[in-house]
């Protein structure tokens, strides 16, 4: 398991929903994307974070067992706190690489799967864990997303180069096809968020625990002069005519069948 990713979401525990605009907006597309599936009597969640996409789903499952499973204890801590969670809830804390429970009838995830490496062996456990017949629902964030801050930070430090990049949607649809997975429904979204300035902007994607992970940090962290520089280039290269900024989060919806 990548540490850095427990770390910076357990330090994030607290802000996340505050700032998490983008992830609850996917959340509620993941749960519309149910509605054409059968109720499952016992669902994972991958993920699951502060509950975002947890609390939707005992909303929609009353009596569905859920077994909402994230790395982090500090993040489950918080999603436990959500006054929607049903009897039926198991929370686990576990990396998704060593979870062993199978039979799953359905599995679903939101804005959690990009974090995992490699996504071919994420990919593959996964499907295993599902029963013969099984859906599985996701949202998982694109290559391009925060395409912004990157280019700002190549500009800043073309030396720097990020260790690694979110997937390509083609790629996920792809690997789950290898996997034997039958693809039901699949589309990429689109989404511009705007943020006053572009030191809030990096306030906010530090208080979702974005910053941590290979796709956005390179073996040599940005020093406070770079940092500065690229909030200013930031703020004059990716600015609205209203003087605030934006950022554009990619994401990839999926269902399929077993
Ligand atoms: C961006 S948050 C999304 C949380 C929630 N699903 C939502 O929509 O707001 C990603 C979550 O995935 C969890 N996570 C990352 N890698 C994981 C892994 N290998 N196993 C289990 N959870 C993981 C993180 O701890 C974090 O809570």
């Amino acid at each position: 398991m990548n540490t850095s990713i427990k770390k910076r979401f357990s330090t994030a525990a607290t802000t996340y929903d505050r700032h998490a605009t983008v992830q609850s907006m996917v959340a509620e597309k993941v749960i519309g994307l149910t509605q054409a599936l059968p109720a499952p009597y016992h669902l994972l969640e991958i993920g699951c974070g502060t509950g975002q996409l947890t609390k939707r789903l005992c909303e929609r499952y009353p009596t569905t067992t859920i077994d909402a499973l994230d790395v982090s204890g500090s993040m489950l801590d918080q999603a436990k706190l959500s006054p929607n969670n049903s009897q039926n809830i198991r929370w686990i804390q576990a990396d998704i690489k060593t979870h062993e429970h199978v039979g799953y009838d359905m599995i679903a995830s939101s804005s959690a799967l990009h974090w995992v490496e490699p996504l071919e062996d994420c990919f593959q456990r996964i499907y295993g864990m599902q029963q013969d017949g099984g859906f599985f629902v996701a949202s998982i964030m694109l290559r391009h997303t925060l395409e912004e801050l990157h280019a700002s930070r190549i500009r800043v430090a073309p030396h720097k180069k990020p260790l690694g990049q979110l997937p390509l949607f083609e790629d996920v649809l792809k690997i789950m096809t290898t996997c034997g997975w039958e693809i039901l429904y699949d589309e990429p979204e689109k989404h511009k968020i705007v943020y006053p300035s572009a030191h809030d902007f990096l306030q906010s994607i530090h208080a979702q625990g974005s910053t941590g992970g290979s796709v956005s940090q390179s073996d040599d962290p940005l020093t406070r002069q770079e940092l500065n520089r690229l909030i200013a280039d930031y703020d004059t290269t990716h600015k609205n005519s209203d003087g605030t900024v934006y950022a554009t989060y990619r994401i990839g919806f999926v269902t399929a069948k077993k």
